[in-house]
């Protein structure tokens, strides 16, 4: 596989696009420009139904990508999101803004952020909201000026005793920061929060790069108006390409809780995610961040580049966390666009969905994070069926019945009595999902694959399996985690069927490996080994679909697999815009 082409075509951007604005004309990669489509209004009449998700964040119709400025403000909780509000395809960007009291259940208001002013009236584009004391939030958001520079702004709530900040004011001292003549005004954008340091100073980092190197540009202000660019970048590296939706907190060595973005100290590690523009997919690092210097270096056990570490391996971009102050945890909103095509998003009147929020914390092995869907979600479950001791011999599969399988919440409990069966590892795979595209579902191996098929229609003509696969190497055994959209749907044209993986970096002393998976119409997210690989596919079965829908647990491996037990749960639907 051509690591830079095959993503970034099929997900439905383009490694290059043109831009034609306001007369100016550049070539930049970014997401897909449809002009004639990017303002076909659609009517509520027209939006379909089939597909819909019915738990996770979706506007009433139109695009969206990613989610911004997430954050808390007298026990609301605000998310912000890029949104067209003229038509299924990327265009028109708003800042559009919806709230809620539990992260599932949210309510639209009106855009927080239209172009108005010319420091934003090509476009607001990504960004995020920083608390400054006083419980007084700003955004900081990337404006796209009159030359089509990308310039970086603020905003404030106009009236700060509405609990809803339904009002946003863009003062008219912005842009804040202008692209100083060493960057590339067309790559440099998505501020992040900001982070306080002990001497008084706001920081921070903006996504750029400088030729092939991606780069986060460090900015300083101590007013949060006047912003002087650091010397240094807080963190570049060199061949990633563009770095868009940086994101950058601290988490402790140990427990669960989240921090607030200013805390420093030797109980605590950084994290740096960016997102790829290239391919469409986005990595982090654990790492160490020396305040003094504004440097971060991240461990020598983080890959910092293309094979770094992933929140997710599959449809899961743009991604933004905040600190959630009342639950004492650190959340995380990923974007997932639609794998069909352009065409079938106008015909369905939407296109993207926000994933459901995750909890973020460090792996007590200190080398990733962790995952795992904020608990609000469980509120949505209804009926429970259960699975206890279930053998599963070589190519067998137990229908899991009871439940709605096209709109469900699983937790399982795979074990096994050895692994002496495990296949040799050939240490040329690196690539988690090449490995799962050869050798699949379907074939027989030795522990493994055995995992669910999600969204199954009666007769096994579509179904997304999820699955686990184990293999021997010199010292210790791999994991991998499938989550194989190939035979995920009848319909081929126009669909991006990928069969996305990544390998669990997981002790198997106990011999028992967990999977949770969100089943929701045309999202398949699931977490495996505790939230230590996380992979969401986007489908769109034509059998598999509301009550033909069925879920399976599934052995096509020789050593026999136990499911310990299994829980699954019909999920209600939750008021969603
Ligand atoms: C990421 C991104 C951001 C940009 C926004 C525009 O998907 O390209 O870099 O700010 O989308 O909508």
């Amino acid at each position: 596989m051509n690591l830079f082409t095959l993503p970034s075509l099929l997900l439905g951007f383009s490694f290059f696009s043109l831009f034609i604005n306001n007369g100016v004309v550049f070539v930049d990669a970014l997401h897909k420009i449809y002009p004639e489509l990017q303002s076909l209004q659609t009517d509520g009449a027209v939006i379909k139904p089939l597909h819909r998700t019915r738990f996770h964040f979706q506007p009433r119709r139109h695009w969206i990508n990613d989610p911004n400025g997430p954050m808390l403000f007298k026990g609301i909780y605000h998310l912000f999101y890029q949104y067209n509000p003229k038509g299924a395809v990327w265009g028109n960007i708003v800042w559009a803004h919806s709230i809620s009291r539990d992260l599932i259940n949210w309510k639209p208001l009106k855009p927080a952020l239209y172009p108005s002013k010319p420091f934003d009236i090509n476009g607001c584009w990504s960004g995020s909201a920083t608390i400054l004391p006083g419980n007084k939030p700003v955004i900081l958001y990337t404006g796209i000026d009159p030359q089509n520079r990308q310039v970086q702004n603020y905003a404030v709530p106009a009236n700060l005793s509405d609990p809803y900040l339904t009002e946003w004011i863009k003062p008219d001292d912005n842009p804040i920061v202008d692209p100083d003549s060493g960057v590339n005004a067309s790559a440099f954008r998505d501020p992040t929060t900001a982070w306080l340091s002990d001497n008084g100073h706001w920081k921070t980092i903006i996504g750029s790069k400088r030729k092939k190197r991606g780069m986060a540009y460090l900015y300083r202000s101590r007013d949060f108006v006047k912003w002087t660019k650091a010397k240094h970048p807080l963190h570049s590296a060199p061949n990633t390409g563009m770095w868009e939706c940086p994101d950058f907190y601290p988490v402790p060595l140990s427990g669960r809780r989240g921090l607030d973005p200013s805390v420093t100290g030797n109980w605590v590690k950084h994290v740096l995610k960016v997102s790829l523009d290239l391919t469409r997919y986005e990595y982090y690092t654990v790492g160490k961040y020396y305040p003094e210097k504004d440097r971060y270096v991240p461990d020598n056990t983080s890959a910092d580049g293309w094979s770094g570490l992933r929140y997710d391996y599959g449809n899961f971009y743009a991604s933004k966390s905040f600190y959630d102050s009342m639950k004492k945890r650190r959340v995380l909103w990923g974007w997932a666009n639609e794998s069909d095509s352009a065409q079938d998003d106008v015909s369905k009147g939407w296109a993207g969905i926000q994933l459901i929020p995750r909890r973020i914390w460090l792996d007590p092995n200190r080398r990733q994070l962790l995952q795992w869907p904020v608990e609000e979600l469980n509120k949505l479950r209804g009926k429970e069926v259960v699975l206890r001791h279930q053998k599963l011999l070589k190519g067998h599969h137990v229908e899991v019945k009871g439940i709605t399988a096209a709109q469900a919440d699983v937790e399982v409990v795979f074990s096994f009595s050895s692994l002496d069966k495990a296949e040799p590892f050939d240490p040329s795979w690196v690539d988690a999902q090449a490995v799962c595209d050869q050798l699949g579902s379907k074939a027989q191996g030795g522990v493994g694959p055995f995992g669910l098929l999600t969204l199954a229609s009666e007769n096994l003509e579509e179904f997304t399996p999820v699955f686990f696969r184990i293999f021997k190497s010199h010292h210790k055994h791999v994991v991998l985690l499938c989550s194989d959209a190939r035979s995920s749907s009848l319909k081929e044209d126009g669909l991006y069927k990928p069969s996305f993986a990544g390998f669990v970096d997981i002790n198997l002393s106990s011999k028992k490996l967990p999977l949770r998976t969100l089943i929701d119409h045309s999202v398949v997210e699931s977490f495996g080994g505790g939230g230590k690989t996380c992979i969401t596919s986007r489908v769109y079965p034509t059998k598999a679909v509301f009550g033909d829908a069925h879920l399976h647990v599934f052995n096509n491996g020789t050593e026999a697999i136990t499911v310990d037990y299994l829980r699954a749960w019909s999920m209600r639907s939750a008021r969603v815009n």
